[in-house]
């Protein structure tokens, strides 16, 4: 049995008094001994999360990672950092960071490597977007994504990390995937690591993202590959994340 993993990526919002009113909400979940809970603020506000959530057993992400390890890479954050933040792993290859940022498989799958040598939790995040769907390429492009990092690192590198299936037009749109639209992806990623390793296949959490709210956590966390949830907007609201967590169980 996988132990479910629910995260909150705060993206690129909150300000110091915000954060501190939802952390306050979230701490409620220090009761939480069922699942894996993880919030990813934005870096300026890495401290003031990992401080407030101290003693909750909520662990805190970095929405993303220099796959180098300091130098000259203005405005970029090494492994490094994150440790010495306190932070406990980083979501790498969010389709926003590839879509806006032009990252690509091969970078993706060297900030997980980083993460990992760092012994740090990589969330490898993949997904299709509206036109590779229509035009039936959805289990191509995240089989690609996902061989990207097993390929070149092995099934091994997947111990302790978790994969992350996000449509891209389910993100922020209020168009969530359905149950069974989401566990054909989660079953086909999992097949796709079966062929490397069927223990570590099983073993694996497929988490999913994309318009998740409390009120539709339960139909997917229902299908067998769903192991959780990759949150956005409802995890700026502290009743809707906890409604989510608590629908996981
Ligand atoms: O990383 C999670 C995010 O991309 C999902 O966003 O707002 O659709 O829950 P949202």
């Amino acid at each position: 049995m996988r132990r479910p993993w629910v995260a909150g990526n705060w993206k690129m919002n909150g300000l110091r008094e915000t954060n501190a009113l939802l952390a306050k909400g979230l701490s409620l979940l220090a009761a939480e001994r069922e699942i894996d809970i993880c919030v990813a603020p934005p870096a300026p506000y890495w401290l003031q999360v990992v401080d407030a959530m101290e003693g909750t057993g909520v662990r805190v992400l970095a929405q993303n990672v220099s796959e180098h390890a300091g130098g000259a890479h203005t405005g970029e954050h090494s492994v490094s950092m994150l440790q010495d933040c306190g932070l406990a792993g980083a979501l790498v290859g969010h389709s926003e960071r590839r879509q806006l940022h032009g990252e690509t498989d091969v970078v993706v799958a060297e900030k997980f490597a980083a993460v990992r040598k760092a012994g740090l939790q990589p969330v490898l995040c993949v997904g299709e977007t509206l036109d590779e769907r229509r035009a039936g390429e959805t289990l191509s492009v995240v089989s690609r994504q996902l061989l990207a990092v097993l390929e070149s690192q092995g099934p091994d590198a997947f111990d302790g990390a978790v994969l992350a299936y996000e449509p891209v037009w389910a993100i922020g749109t209020g168009l969530t995937a359905t149950p069974e639209q989401a566990q054909a992806v989660h079953a086909s990623l999992r097949a796709v690591m079966a062929a490397f390793d069927a223990d570590r296949a099983g073993q694996l959490r497929i988490v999913y993202g994309g318009s998740v709210k409390a009120g539709n956590a339960a139909g997917l966390f229902a299908m067998p590959d769903i192991d959780g949830a990759l949150v956005g907007g409802a995890s700026l609201d502290a009743q809707e994340f906890l409604g989510i967590c608590h629908a996981v169980r």
